[in-house]
């Protein structure tokens, strides 16, 4: 039976060859060293899973969560994090919604507004599920180029006004996978304006919000003024708690967003399991100390790997936020071959920047939630491989 159109319109991934080399190098029994996945290697904190057994023992658990937008007490945990985390006040009974996880509510959130022929714009390199999700919508998705000399945002004044005046959404994702950049809030005043000249809904993408480094605090949106009328963002457990098999998340933002989203979601689920938005409560209102500890488990191994790398030959500044660091691929090298090499001399496993699209080209991204006993001991290990087994120029 023929696919829909909308999933055969979906590109396939770039990069099969690669995807064949590793399951060979799997099946040869190679020690594989994988900064492939965004996963943390971590287990959810105990108190959460004591919480979630607590929860699965109440029958009253069991049943639909009727609420629509999310048990009450899970959306006062989030109105007071995200009162405490970025001083934004917020509606708890109309400007947040549950979602099962960040990836599920970035897709229907598009679902929710996107017509046959919309523009969405979506950066490039990105997230797949933006503009594959604008593809479903028979939308078309119109990149905007992520570029070092920019910091990796979006350059706003280069999107033609024709294109702009016929788009409906703008993604953005601070802190950013793959780049792990992030975005000031000059940056995000200036998006909310262009929002509102535009008559744009924008997404904002605040997957990695917890994991910053020395201090950093990244921002969300919603702190710049009248923001909420014209953006949603969406955060997730996932990342901040070690949570990604939990499928737990919110969505914030203006009420009328937030309905959006809500009447869409209606219609194809029937929202998280109320036991896991019991342990999800537990997870966010004592976060900070188990947060803090994570957030030093990765520094140790950016900061491994950051001057590994740099002693190889690289030039990189060491990433505020997220758990990625985004490299350029040494010359002679395209992001695939490169990643190649990476994996058959070196048994080492990196996402080519190309999987992120066009302008993901010339790099590669490694996850430093790498799966391993001492994990920071792997990461020397690998940057041992590399300097034995490749040659290193950027002439
Ligand atoms: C940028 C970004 N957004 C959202 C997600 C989805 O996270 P989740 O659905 O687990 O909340 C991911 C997962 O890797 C991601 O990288």
């Amino acid at each position: 039976m023929e696919l829909a159109q909308r999933l055969q319109r979906i590109p396939p991934y770039p990069f099969l060859e690669l995807a064949r080399l590793k399951e060979q190098a799997l099946r040869d029994g190679v020690d594989l060293i994988d900064f492939g996945i965004g996963d943390p290697d971590q287990p959810t904190p105990p108190h959460i899973v004591e919480a979630l057994c607590e929860a699965a023992r109440d029958p009253a658990t069991h049943c639909y969560d009727e609420s629509g937008f999310g048990t009450p007490e899970f959306r006062h945990a989030v109105g007071l994090f995200m009162r405490r985390r970025f001083g934004v006040e917020l509606d708890t009974t109309s400007e947040i919604q549950t979602t099962l996880g960040s990836k599920e509510a970035l897709a229907h959130i598009v679902w929710a507004y996107c017509d046959p022929g919309d523009i969405v714009l979506v950066p490039d390199p990105a997230y797949t599920v933006y503009r594959n999700n604008a593809i479903f919508c028979s939308g078309v998705p119109y990149p905007m180029p992520l570029t070092a000399q920019n910091a990796w945002l979006p350059d706003l004044d280069a999107i033609p006004r024709s294109v702009a005046r016929d788009a409906k959404m703008i993604f953005v994702n601070y802190p950013n996978n793959p780049t792990g950049a992030v975005a000031e809030l000059d940056f995000y005043r200036e998006l909310v304006e262009f929002a509102r000249q535009h008559e744009l809904i924008i997404c904002q993408d605040c997957a990695y919000s917890e994991v910053f480094y020395e201090g950093y605090q990244p921002h969300s949106i919603l702190e710049v003024e009248g923001a909420r009328d014209v953006a949603i963002e969406f955060h997730s457990l996932s990342k901040t708690f070690n949570m990604t098999g939990w499928r737990v998340g919110w969505a914030v933002g203006g009420a009328a967003h937030v309905a959006a989203l809500s009447k869409l979601k209606s219609n194809v689920d029937s929202n998280t399991f109320m036991a896991v938005q019991r342990a999800a409560t537990a997870g966010l209102t004592h976060f900070e100390d188990f947060a803090e500890e994570r957030r030093r488990t990765y520094q140790a191994r950016r900061d491994a790997m950051v001057e590994g790398l740099n002693d190889l030959g690289w030039r990189l500044e060491k990433p505020k936020a997220t758990f990625y660091l985004w490299a350029p691929v040494p010359s002679v090298h395209s992001s695939e071959s490169f990643c190649k090499a990476l994996l058959t001399r070196c048994g080492i496993l990196a996402t080519p920047g190309g999987a992120y699209g066009d302008h993901g080209e010339g790099y590669f991204r490694l996850s430093l939630t790498v799966r391993a006993d001492d994990p920071v001991a792997r990461i020397q290990e690998a940057l041992r491989r590399m300097r034995e087994e490749l040659s290193v120029s950027f002439d």
